[in-house]
């Protein structure tokens, strides 16, 4: 976890924040959100699921409830002052939710100050597990919800659009990561050179290329940022897989990945496409509940367990 604001406060026993992210909008962020939670919870966690999804809040729908009546705007405006407040009971023993703003004009783009708060806030609830289902873009406040997490998922689309946004979110990451550590400062025209430079340009501007040239120029700095980003292993989720051929693009983004950014991805497995997960939706029933002989069920029983593993 990357401290966020100077009183942060330290992690406090086990507790695991995972964020699921992906770039891009109706990729499954919140149906892999809803099912790894309720996964969690039924193998006897204490789980709290928090929509982050400021714009587009729907992940009471996944988990079949309705919209909320208390919400993170609720928060913001400070109708409630007492984070706790915040939390509803969802019908799965020990998951939690917090809901998203509905509709409040510039929710999405919160106040650094409330930001701040909000995720220090988050990372103080008692909870085993607190997943954060984040919206779709690259916009600052979903990096950093991103960023302070302990693990982060990324749901990808076997689609050209969603691989695309899925390294344009990478690379947000990696540089608003690189520009936190202490002692970049004196090199960030560097930085600014290499994250202008287009992601096919062949020339050595990739961000690997920059490590390496920090490293040369300033090798105790150069350590410093390998150390860093060798932590962040952002773990791959492909979903709506129809062959062997969409499984196998989790393995070249992988390679892409190490090549070009010089970071390491898990993988930890991919869902297949299945009808049951719309007509659990259009129910407004989890997916996980309502369809249990769904292969889907056996697919996020892969990933969580991998994701506890690792
Ligand atoms: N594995 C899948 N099989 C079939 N349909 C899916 C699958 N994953 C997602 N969908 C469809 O895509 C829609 C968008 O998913 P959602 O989780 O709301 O995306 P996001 O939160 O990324 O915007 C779902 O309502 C569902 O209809
Ligand atoms: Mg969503």
């Amino acid at each position: 976890m990357m401290n966020f604001g100077k009183d942060a406060e330290p992690q406090q026993n086990l507790k695991k924040i995972w964020a699921i992210g992906g770039g891009k909008g109706g990729v499954g962020k919140s149906l892999v959100s809803a099912n790894v939670a309720i996964c969690l919870s039924l193998m006897g966690h204490k789980v709290v699921a928090v929509d982050l999804d400021l714009g587009g809040a729907n992940l009471h729908t996944c988990l079949g409830l309705p919209i909320p009546q208390v919400t993170l705007s609720d928060y913001v405006s400070k109708k409630i002052t007492n984070f706790e407040d915040l939390l509803v009971s969802t019908p799965i023993h020990n998951l939690k939710i917090i809901s998203g703003a509905q509709d409040e004009l510039g929710m999405a783009n919160l106040k650094h100050m409330h930001k701040n708060q909000i995720i220090r806030k988050l990372h103080e609830l008692d909870a085993d597990y607190i997943l954060f289902d984040l919206g779709a873009g690259t916009a600052f406040n979903t990096i950093d919800f991103f960023i302070t997490a302990d693990k982060g998922i990324l749901v990808v689309l076997p689609e050209p659009t969603s691989i695309e946004n899925t390294y344009r979110f990478i690379k947000s990451v990696f540089y608003r990561r690189l520009k936190m550590i202490e002692g970049v400062a004196e090199i960030e025209p560097l930085i600014t050179e290499s994250m202008n430079a287009k992601l096919s340009s062949g020339a050595q501007t990739s961000p690997a290329d920059l490590m390496k040239k920090i490293s040369e120029l300033n090798p105790e700095v150069g350590l410093k940022i390998r150390q860093e980003m060798a932590l962040m292993r952002p773990n791959l989720i492909i979903n709506q897989v129809r062959s062997q051929a969409d499984i196998d693009i989790g393995y070249s983004i992988q390679s892409i990945c190490r090549k070009y950014f010089g970071i390491e991805m898990s993988f930890p497995g991919y869902l297949d496409y299945d009808q049951s997960v719309w007509q659990s939706v259009r129910k407004r029933k989890p997916l996980l509940i309502e369809y249990p002989n769904s292969k889907l069920v056996n697919n996020f029983d892969r990933i969580v367990t991998k994701l506890i593993e690792s």
